[in-house]
């Protein structure tokens, strides 16, 4: 029975999390400083077959508390760091003390790093440790004091703990803006607009909580091995627009997350990338994917190989799909040709942005040298597949790994 730790349970993210977690019968180590909220989602979620879930009420603020959570814990599989908060004080920085901020700081910043300190000596070899940062921790984004520059060193962290554990799994998920409850009763009472939230994002709507806990769960497993050090956004696209039009909201429902993929491979040796989606033996609803190739296997230009397969994938499918494109590693070589790489890259975004509105996906992964396709099916099948319909416009590299190491 695989374990996980989840900060910041009790609500929003966490908790949606937490169920997810618990329904696929993990064990989960639940901590929050909210004890009433923390017991009564122990008491909601499935127990898991052959131990109890583990309530921890913990200010994660507090040295004392931080450096006493790993006592008494089970061994880990993983350790979601989700616990953050904002400043919805309005006050400019430049009237701030740091003295203020120091709470905020010392959750979104120093909690993260000290909770894995705390259970280093639990987390099992080849652990996942995933850290959730924001979309403010790419873009600045002003009156929330020290948010954004908390979550952006939450990034750095991450990364640099990545190189120093390489035995482990350190990932960051960016969500984008999530319809939680809270968001859903401003919308409700007024106070946002929900036209103005969703018109820098391609996609054109919010994130509902439960694929933010998909995103985790993912990050959470084996299969994200290959991702280590690097940053999931899953916002819709809204890291990658730069344009200054406004996006109209969507018109498309999202499609069930647990809908059946069907994947299509095309663009060289297709044989080994097959399965990672089992063929389907119905024509009943299901979520059309494209996984191509080519662009892994092009001689010439990278940036026409993603325009080909672009042209050949909007060509087949009209509305809610995705395009899932396999890169080669950013070769060395003449600086007369170090743009074709980028502007490929680019292209990948700008193409999320022109096919928001039909929820038409596409995503890259640069592949690292000698991969195997088995290590990276689980990846795939993320990527592909209809949990991740609000992660688009993305390059991720991945690293190489054993092919025992990702299921
Ligand atoms: P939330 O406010 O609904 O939940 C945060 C949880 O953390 C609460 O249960 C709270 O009791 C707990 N917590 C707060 N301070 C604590 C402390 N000192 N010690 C222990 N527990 C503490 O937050 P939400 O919206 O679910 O966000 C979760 C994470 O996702 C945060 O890190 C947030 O910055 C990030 N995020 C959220 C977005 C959204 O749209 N909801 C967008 C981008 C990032």
């Amino acid at each position: 029975m695989p374990t996980v730790l989840i900060t910041g349970a009790a609500s929003g993210i966490g908790r949606d999390t937490a169920r997810l977690f618990a329904q696929a019968g993990w064990q989960c180590v639940l901590v929050d400083y909210n004890a009433q909220a923390l017991q009564q989602l122990g008491q909601s979620l499935p127990r898991p077959a052959s131990a109890e879930h583990v309530l921890r009420c913990t200010d994660l603020t507090d040295a004392a508390q931080l450096a006493s959570l790993g006592e008494g814990l089970p061994a880990l599989d993983a350790l979601l760091n989700n616990a953050g908060m904002s400043d919805a004080s309005n006050t400019p920085l430049a009237e701030q003390s740091p003295q203020q901020a120091a709470r905020l700081l010392a959750l979104n910043l120093g909690a993260p790093a000290a909770v894995v300190d705390a259970c280093g000596s639990v987390l099992k070899p080849g652990a996942r440790i995933v850290n959730v940062s924001s979309g403010a921790g790419l873009h600045a984004i002003p009156w929330r004091g020290l948010y954004s520059p908390s979550k952006a060193g939450l990034i750095a962290q991450s990364r640099a703990l990545a190189q120093v554990r390489p035995e482990w799994c350190v990932t960051v998920l960016c969500p984008g803006f999530v319809k939680t409850e809270l968001v859903a009763g401003l919308i409700e009472a007024g106070r946002i607009n929900p036209e103005r939230a969703v018109a820098k994002i391609p996609l054109g709507r919010m994130a509902s909580p439960d694929e933010m806990a998909q995103a985790l769960f993912f990050l959470a497993s084996a299969g994200a091995a290959p991702l280590s050090g690097q940053v999931l956004a899953v916002n819709g696209g809204s890291s990658i627009y730069g344009g200054s039009q406004a996006f109209a909201p969507a018109t498309l429902e999202v499609l069930p997350l647990d809908m059946p993929l069907q994947l299509e491979v095309l663009g060289g040796a297709v044989e080994p990338w097959q399965a990672v989606a089992p063929k389907l033996e119905s024509s009943g609803p299901h979520y059309g994917a494209c996984l191509d190739l080519s662009p892994l296997h092009c001689e010439g230009s990278l940036l026409q190989a993603v325009h080909e397969a672009a042209i050949r994938f909007a060509n087949r499918h009209a509305q809610q799909a995705s395009l899932t494109l396999l890169l080669p590693p950013e070769r060395a070589g003449r600086w007369q040709d170090a743009g074709d790489g980028a502007a490929a890259r680019m292209l990948v975004s700008t193409l999320a942005c022109e096919w928001g509105a039909r929820a038409l996906r596409i995503n890259a992964l640069e592949m690292p040298p000698q991969a195997t396709p088995q290590s990276m099916h689980a990846l795939l099948r993320y990527v592909c597949g209809p949990t991740a319909q609000y992660v688009t416009g993305q390059t991720l590299t991945c690293r190489a790994i054993g092919a025992g190491q990702a299921r």
